[in-house]
């Protein structure tokens, strides 16, 4: 009869422990972060109305919907939308050819032009959604050290 009893608490306890564990399991991040390749990013670049907008810079995924009136349909900035167009933030341009990424023979006063306003303006004005794949197949790339990574899983 005790055994029995010592049994009943036993499976009781084991049920709880598994219970708890796939709680933690499926609890999700607060601010889940995601990989985009360029095809899915240029989704949210302002032209549906439904969508949210997004922009890169440096790799780094952000969501400028609060800036809509630089980033929306027919906004002076909507050509940076959609799409990392770091280039086009070092340079201040808007020109066709530095709506990219690629920063290769960016001066120095260029490079550092696009990361304070990387830090400064996009880091501390819009939420992080994600990075872009050309980002994390650097090989310097850590997700550990990227701000709002929190969970692993999401790459
Ligand atoms: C005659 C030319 C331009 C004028 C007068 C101008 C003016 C401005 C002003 C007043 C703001 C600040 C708005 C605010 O915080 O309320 C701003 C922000 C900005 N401008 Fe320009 N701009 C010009 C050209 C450009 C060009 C060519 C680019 C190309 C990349 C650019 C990119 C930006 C960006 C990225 C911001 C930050 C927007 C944000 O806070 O999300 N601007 N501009």
């Amino acid at each position: 009869m005790e055994l029995a009893f010592v049994y009943v608490l036993w499976a009781l306890c084991l049920c709880r422990s598994s219970a708890d564990v796939s709680k933690l399991k499926f609890k999700r991040a607060l601010n889940p972060v995601r990989l985009f390749n360029e095809e899915e990013l240029r989704k949210y670049d302002g032209s549906q109305e439904d969508l949210p907008i997004y922009m890169a810079v440096n790799g780094v995924v952000f969501d400028v919907t609060k800036g809509k009136e630089f980033y929306g349909k027919d906004a002076p900035y909507n050509a940076l939308v959609g799409k990392d167009s770091s280039r086009a933030v070092a340079k201040m341009s808007l020109e066709p050819e530095d709506l990219t990424s690629d920063t290769t023979g960016l001066t120095d006063e260029q490079l550092e032009s696009l990361e304070s306003t990387f830090e400064l303006t996009y880091k501390t004005k819009y939420r992080i959604v994600g990075y872009t794949a050309s980002r994390i197949l650097k090989e310097d790339f850590r997700p550990e050290d990227q701000p709002n990574f929190w969970n692993k899983d999401e790459f």
